[in-house]
């Protein structure tokens, strides 16, 4: 039979005991994690947030009805005890209150449990992934995501105080808005009152804190909720948190970047002890790009990109002298002393990696003691082979990996390339924490499928001062006062001075290819906003989810998230999305293509 609480009130949770209070009166509640019945004595490790506890139950303490009670308990079993806190006989030295043992003067059975799906506790490590999710509120009895939760809640928390401290206001938006196309597909809610119309859940609060500055707020933030539909990866959830914050009077991109690295700091001195006591390094996009292949580099390890372009122009190596032309390149990357790292059957992979990344191919050579062994090398002049050695500084011992394409190509092949290197060659100090703010993206790039320019980070982003000319002579060159901060090779967050020049805003529409009825019909509530007096200001967002992530030692966002979805977008437990009634679809006037249910 369940029993009530009555008069028990906790004093203390039970990974909270501690030597100090032996002798004392505790009264503790929890899970029964495990329990070992030796026939007159019953150890119970019982389990609460804060960690685990050893109650014992003594037939010569309980009485007989309470004894059989005792017996009776399995594990998950809810229950809360009352007794005296002694030293323990065999000490654990696996659990914090190792050393003590609560005996057990009176007890309540709170609540039965079936037995588990899965056992709770370090052996769930195993268990199918799935199986978990469905039954997540019960892998989340798991020490190991409770902590992760933990510090997220306390992560928040310093993120409030902080953002407090430095005269943010927290100004929550609504969640049904208005479908802003741009950005990557939204999830749309019908309004039964408005027939055949519809919300769109916020991809980011990006305009509402726009014109919580045109109002006059200063300074906003928001620990908000955002949605996206698009391909779920490692670190991507389709709805998942930003730290979202904007400033006005600011015009500079280092305004806005001082007051998220001072976040940044204290929330990785806090829950990282890391000694942050530099300013974090700032490069451009386009050296980014050059020594990495990637505009959010891991700069934990070197394997650095270089370009021989010049190095090959005119040879007679079709694959290479014909990408030395404007907007091509062949570009390298040393693999020191990978020479016995690699089988040619790994090799072959990474050639295969490249041409995911749309690579025709990626030329390999391999610095033996006899000489450098290569594909290509009778295309080449002797001298040619040799300035490559040279500018690469090749060594017995070494593998060059070429590519040659389209700078896009070469960049994402190579970059991909770097990544899967150091892993293989486990170059990676995961203990370090390398933070680099990356400046100066390019303003626009150009989008086959829409046949035009589209914005890189988004419309409302200003052009770097000096470049706003060449918006109408060569767009490709503009660049942005936009700034990502990568931290360990992952974007955690990005943000931009917005455009507040009403003249400015048009001309960049203008280059995006919006006419006057698609600026009306997209963005007309928001470019009328700008006529009535908009300070200068700008902003930026982190990933709270990323974030967490990298303060908790995980690469999988399901682990910081409560209840996470998985890679088709579904919920495992709550068997979400799913169908709905007739009559939820006739109140909305919508028919379902395929007939109703
Ligand atoms: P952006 O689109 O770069 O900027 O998003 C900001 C940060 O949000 C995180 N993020 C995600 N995290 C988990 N799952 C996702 N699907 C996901 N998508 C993005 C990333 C990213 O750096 N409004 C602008 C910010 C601004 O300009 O102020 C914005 O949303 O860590």
């Amino acid at each position: 039979m369940e029993e009530f609480l009555g008069d028990y009130k906790r004093t203390v949770y039970c990974g909270d005991v501690t030597e100090a209070m032996i002798g004392q009166e505790l009264t503790v509640m929890g899970w029964v994690a495990k329990q070992r019945n030796l026939g007159s004595l019953i150890f119970a490790d019982l389990r609460d947030r804060a960690g685990i506890l050893q109650v014992v139950f003594d037939s010569t303490v309980l009485s007989q009805e309470d004894y059989a009670k005792a017996e009776s308990i399995r594990t998950e079993f809810v229950i809360a005890a009352k007794g005296k806190l002694r030293i323990r006989e065999s000490i654990n030295d696996k659990i914090k209150t190792g050393k003590v043992e609560l005996l057990v003067d009176e007890f309540k059975l709170l609540s039965q449990a079936n037995t588990t799906p899965f056992f709770i506790g370090d052996a769930s490590a195993n268990v199918n992934e799935a199986l978990k999710l469905k039954y997540r509120y019960l892998d989340l009895r798991n020490s190991s995501l409770q902590q992760k939760l933990m510090i997220r809640s306390r992560v928040a928390k310093s993120i409030r105080d902080y953002l407090t401290e430095c005269g943010f206001l927290e100004i929550e938006t609504p969640f049904l808005g208005r479908s802003t196309p741009e950005g990557a597909r939204d999830y749309l809610v019908p309004s039964r009152v408005h027939p055949g119309t519809f919300y769109a859940l916020p991809q980011s609060p990006q305009l509402y804190k726009q014109l919580l500055m045109i109002s006059g707020f200063d300074r906003y933030f928001q620990i908000a909720r955002c949605f996206r539909d698009e391909d779920l990866r490692a670190n991507r959830q389709p709805e998942f948190t930003q730290v979202d914050l904007e400033m006005s009077f600011v015009d500079s991109e280092r305004d806005v970047m001082d007051i998220a690295e001072g976040m940044i700091k204290k929330i990785f001195s806090e829950y990282k002890g890391l000694k942050l006591d530099y300013a974090f390094p700032v490069m451009t996009y386009a050296e980014a790009m050059d020594r990495f292949g990637s505009d959010k580099p891991d700069t934990r390890f070197g394997l650095e990109i270089k370009n021989i372009t010049e190095l090959v122009d005119g040879c007679e190596f079709k694959a290479f002298a014909d990408n030395c032309t404007k907007g091509k390149s062949v570009r390298a990357i040393n693999a020191e002393g990978f020479a016995s790292m690699l089988s040619r059957k790994e090799i072959d992979r990474l050639v295969e990696l490249a041409k995911t990344y749309k690579a025709k191919g990626l030329a390999y050579g391999i610095m033996k003691e006899e000489g450098f062994n290569c594909s290509f090398a009778k295309f080449l002049t002797e001298k040619q082979i040799d300035n490559i050695i040279k500018k690469m500084n090749i060594k017995v011992g070494d593998v060059l990996f070429v590519c040659a394409d389209t700078d896009e190509t070469v960049f994402a092949a190579l970059g991909a390339l770097r990544l899967a290197l150091a892993e293989k060659g486990n170059l990676i100090d995961k203990n370090r924490f390398d933070f680099l703010w990356i400046v100066d993206f390019p303003m626009f790039e150009w989008d086959e499928e829409r046949n035009r320019y589209v914005a890189k980070h988004h419309p409302f982003t200003s052009p770097k001062t000096e470049d706003i000319p060449l918006i109408a002579t060569d767009p490709a060159a503009v660049r942005a006062k936009a700034y990502d901060l990568v931290i360990n090779g992952e974007e955690a967050g990005g943000g931009s001075i917005r455009i507040h020049s009403k003249e400015l805003q048009q001309t960049v529409f203008n280059a995006l290819g919006f006419s006057d009825a698609d600026i009306k019909e997209r963005f007309g509530f928001f470019v009328e906003a700008f006529n009535y007096g908009t300070p200068p200001h700008g902003g930026l967002a982190f990933g709270l989810d990323r974030l967490i992530m990298q303060l908790t030692d995980t690469d999988n966002i399901k682990d910081v998230i409560a209840f996470p979805k998985v890679q088709n977008a579904s919920d495992l437990m709550t068997d979400a999305p799913n169908i709905v009634e007739d009559k939820q679809l006739d109140e909305l006037e919508i028919a379902l293509k395929n007939g109703n249910n």
